[in-house]
């Protein structure tokens, strides 16, 4: 995602991650590129990759806010349930190989009045679009250390109890940022 990492990614990371509060954690943070917006919270985030991890550590001692990295998979999580305010992932879901079991976790440790804050790519409404991101996914995924171009994230959600509050799409609607919350029972 390097090349897109301009003024308009900052702006929608940014503005993400201001809606965070309390108690909060980012899986799959990747090198940290979202460390330096957070404000007046407490960060847990989880990262597989050893490499991406090493260049998040100095992120982290550089962020406004406390930023406590740790090795995990977010299919996995080893937190007790209900234990965030807040569950950020940016560009996430699209490269997590089970993004259900994700998606359940996520669900798992957000508090019942909790938030669920997401950047993701997802797959086009447009039919035509739709299938040219299915022709693409296999290259794209060999390309990309796993990503799928084609992942239908929003209805993955929705399938799993996730209540979707506000979505806003970016960049000719491929990008969309998510605010959610487990469904009310
Ligand atoms: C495209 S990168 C995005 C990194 C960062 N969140 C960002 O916004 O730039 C995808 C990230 O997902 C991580 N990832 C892959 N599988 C994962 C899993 N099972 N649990 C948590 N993170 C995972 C990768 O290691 C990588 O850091």
């Amino acid at each position: 995602m390097k090349p897109l990492e301009t003024k308009r990614f900052i702006d929608i990371r940014s503005n993400l991650i201001n809606k965070a509060k309390g108690e909060v954690l980012e899986i799959g943070c990747g090198t940290g590129i979202n460390f330096s917006f957070y404000k007046d919270v407490t960060v847990t985030a989880i990262e597989p990759n050893p490499v991406l991890r090493k260049t998040s550590y100095e992120r982290a001692s550089e962020a406004k806010t406390p930023i406590h990295v740790i090795e995990g998979n977010a299919e996995q999580l080893s937190f007790s349930d209900h234990s965030f305010d807040t569950v950020v992932g940016t560009l996430v879901l699209c490269t997590i190989p089970n993004p259900v079991k994700a998606i359940r976790e996520i669900s798992r440790v957000c508090k019942p009045t909790g938030t669920i804050l997401l950047f993701e790519h997802v797959r086009h409404e447009n039919a035509i679009l739709g299938k040219l991101q299915d022709l693409l996914s296999p290259v794209w995924k060999r390309a990309c250390d796993g990503c799928h171009l084609n992942r239908d994230t929003i209805h993955l959600l929705k399938e799993e109890e996730i209540e979707i509050i506000e979505i806003n799409k970016h960049l000719g609607d491929i990008f969309v940022t998510i605010e959610a919350r487990k469904k009310q029972k």
